[in-house]
């Protein structure tokens, strides 16, 4: 990672336990820079979502809890701090699953992404969000669960943009997704970096995640195994032959699997 500008996030030896037993990370180091997309790469069940919900907050929703390490935006602490308050402090995640309200409309469900926000505030951002996806102006008042499995992903990642952001979490936001559904999402999400809104993009699907990100991480079982900027990623065998070849539509079993333990460099 470049030594030119401090992070804008920083995450240092970070453990979670979840229910007292289950170590869902172990350990993990990693830096967002202030500009541009990171990915974070892992199978199931590595601890992805685990590390975005220690950084947004959410742990405690799930009977998880950080048992040591540091978490800091700007380098100031996030940890004593409630999860509404690091939204205000522009730490803003969007779950996996594009969890929008399905019977509440397209607007209903922008104008709840901004709570707490004063009601100007969040029309101002409801309008950008239209400027943005003609479609949603177009469909505002439709139940939002009309919406396509593509348009409700855009939906749930401008409504996370109401919050004003300085750096949007975003929790496997192409998954299920058609494949052009997935070109207009990373569309959106490079637009929205472009416009100055740091990105950590927790991803299987690597081909995408390090085609928009400019450095990526692979975390395993809850430990990082490999990082490096994305387009050497792109190109390490080891991230071919697992991420690259197939992803989770794709995956294809057990016997894979026990190939890519058996060949698998990056542990041995
Ligand atoms: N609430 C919970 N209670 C107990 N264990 C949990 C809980 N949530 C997650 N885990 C465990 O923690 C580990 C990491 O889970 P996590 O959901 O962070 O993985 P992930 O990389 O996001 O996986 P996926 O790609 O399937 O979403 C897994 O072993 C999982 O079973
Ligand atoms: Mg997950």
């Amino acid at each position: 990672m470049s030594a030119s500008s401090p992070p804008l996030l920083r995450v240092q030896n970070l453990q979670v336990v979840y229910a007292s037993v289950v170590r869902a990370l172990r350990g993990i180091t990693l830096e967002v820079p202030a500009q541009g997309v990171i990915a974070l790469l892992g199978p199931n069940g590595a601890g992805k979502s685990t590390a975005l919900r220690a950084i947004s907050g959410l742990l405690d929703l799930h009977d998880g809890a950080i048992t040591q390490g540091r978490i800091e935006l700007s380098g100031h602490s996030l940890l004593t701090l409630t999860a509404d308050s690091r939204v205000r402090a522009g730490v803003v995640q969007v779950m996996e699953g594009r969890r929008i309200l399905d019977a509440l409309s397209v607007e209903e469900n922008l104008l709840a992404g901004g709570f707490g926000m004063g009601l100007q505030a969040r029309k101002e951002l409801v309008e950008s969000a239209f400027t943005r996806f003609p479609l949603l102006r177009e469909r505002r008042r439709q139940p939002a669960g009309y919406l396509s499995g593509g348009e409700q992903q855009l939906l749930a990642i401008c409504r996370g943009l109401m919050r004003r952001p300085r750096v949007l979490l975003l929790d496997e936001p192409f998954l299920g997704l058609s494949p052009r559904a997935v070109g207009e999402v990373s569309e959106l999400i490079r637009r929205i970096s472009e416009e100055g809104v740091t990105v950590l993009l927790v991803e299987q699907n690597a081909k995408v995640a390090l085609g928009l990100a400019s450095h990526g991480y692979v975390l395993e079982t809850g430990k990082l195994v490999l990082d490096g900027p994305a387009e050497r990623l792109r190109e390490d065998p080891d991230v071919q032959e697992f991420y690259l070849g197939f992803g989770r539509e794709g995956q294809r079993g057990y016997h894979e699997l026990k190939r890519y333990r058996r060949k698998r460099r990056w542990l041995s």
